[in-house]
C-alpha cells in the first residue's frame, strides 16, 4: 500500500479489522518497526481524537512525530497550475509539499470542505497535491470527501460488539445548527459495502448523500421504519449534498433518544452536540459505544502506519 487515502486503500477489511484488534491487545509489539522514521501531522482544521490516537500510533510504533497546525500557523497554501500568486496565498503545493517531505517519511492530513464549491471539494486539492508532490505516503486524516481512519475504526468497533452473522446497521441523520461535510457518513457507508449487514441509511428528503458513494445501499426517509430491529445505529449529522453546503432541516424530531434506540448500540465519531443530535440517556447510557470508537481510532491508525511503515521496508 503506498497511501491510505480511502477505504479503496484496504485491501481485506476483515483482515485489517483482525490486525487491528491483534495490536490492541499489545500495542508495543512492532515497536521497533519505526525506529529512526518521522512522522509529520498536518492539521488544517480542528482536531481532537485524530490527532492523538494518531500520534499515539505512532509512538506505540517507535515513530518520531512532528504535529503542525497548518490551518492557523502555516502559509496559505496555491493549488492552481499557473496561478499568478498575487492574491492571498504565500506559498504553492508544489513546493511546500517536497519540503515537508524532507522532514518525514509520512505525511499524515487534515483537510476539510469547503462546503461551497462541491466541484473544488471533490477535487481534493489539498490531499492529491500532496499525493502528487511529497513523493512519500499520504495518509487521510480527514478530507473534504472521506474520514477513511474513522470508519476503519468503526469497523473495528462493529466487529467488537457484533453477536450476530448479519447484523442490521442503521446510519441516521441528525440535527445540527451549522453546515457539517459529508466525509464521515461517506466513508462509514463505503465501509459498510465492505461488510455483511442489512445496512439501510435514513435522513430527511434533501439529504441524500452523493448517489456515487450509496449506489447499492437502501435508503428509509421514514426514520422510525428505519431504525426497527436495528442491532447498531450511526448517528450523524451531514449538510446537503444536493443543495450543496445548506442546512436545510433542523427537525428536533430526528434527534436520537432511547425510545428510538431501543435495544440497538449506539455509534457516533464524536465530537457531538448533546440534546441536538442526541439525548444525555443515549451517550450516558449502556448502550452507547462512542468512547469506545474514540479508543479505537488509535489502532485504526496503528494498522494503517503499520502497512506503510512495512511496504517502505520493501
Ligand atoms: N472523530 C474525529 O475525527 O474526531 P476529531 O475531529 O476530534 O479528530
Amino acid at each position: 500500500m503506498q497511501h491510505y487515502l480511502s477505504l479503496k486503500d484496504i485491501d481485506s477489511l476483515p483482515q485489517w479489522v483482525e490486525e487491528a484488534r491483534s495490536l490492541k491487545a499489545n500495542p508495543l509489539q512492532f515497536k521497533a518497526l519505526g525506529e529512526a522514521k518521522t512522522i509529520c501531522l498536518l492539521f488544517f482544521n480542528n482536531s481532537l481524537r485524530t490527532r492523538l490516537s494518531t500520534q499515539k500510533a505512532a509512538m506505540n510504533l517507535g515513530m518520531e512525530v512532528i504535529v503542525m497546525n497548518f490551518g492557523s500557523e502555516g502559509w496559505a497554501l496555491e493549488y492552481g497550475d499557473g496561478t499568478i500568486m498575487d492574491q492571498g496565498t504565500s506559498e504553492h503545493i508544489k513546493e511546500a509539499a517536497q519540503v515537508v517531505a524532507q522532514y518525514c517519511d509520512i505525511v499524515a492530513i487534515r483537510a476539510f470542505a469547503s462546503l461551497t464549491d462541491r466541484e473544488k471539494d471533490e477535487a481534493e486539492v489539498v490531499m492529491n497535491g500532496f499525493k502528487k508532490y511529497a513523493g512519500i505516503p499520504v495518509v487521510n486524516m480527514e478530507s473534504s470527501v472521506g474520514h477513511p481512519l474513522q470508519a476503519l475504526a468503526d469497523a473495528i468497533t462493529l466487529a467488537e460488539n457484533n453477536t450476530k452473522k448479519r447484523p442490521k446497521v442503521v446510519l441516521s441523520w441528525a440535527p445540527h445548527p451549522k453546515a457539517l461535510p459529508h466525509a464521515v457518513a461517506n466513508s462509514f457507508v463505503e465501509m459498510m459495502h465492505l461488510q455483511e449487514a442489512d445496512f439501510v441509511i435514513t435522513h430527511p428528503k434533501g439529504y441524500d448523500l452523493n448517489p456515487e458513494v450509496t449506489k447499492g445501499a437502501k435508503i428509509e426517509y421514514d426514520q422510525d421504519k428505519a431504525l426497527e430491529d436495528a442491532d447498531f445505529v450511526y448517528v450523524k449529522n451531514w449538510s446537503s449534498y444536493k443543495d450543496y453546503g445548506k442546512v436545510m432541516n433542523q427537525d428536533k424530531n430526528w434527534t436520537m433518544t432511547n425510545k428510538k434506540l431501543g435495544k440497538a448500540k449506539f455509534m457516533h465519531c464524536l465530537p457531538v452536540r448533546r440534546n441536538v443530535v442526541v439525548a444525555d440517556e443515549v451517550l450516558d447510557g449502556p448502550n452507547s459505544l462512542v468512547v469506545q470508537q474514540a479508543n479505537n481510532r488509535t489502532y485504526s491508525a496503528q494498522i494503517v502506519l503499520k502497512k506503510l511503515l512495512e511496504s517502505l521496508k520493501g
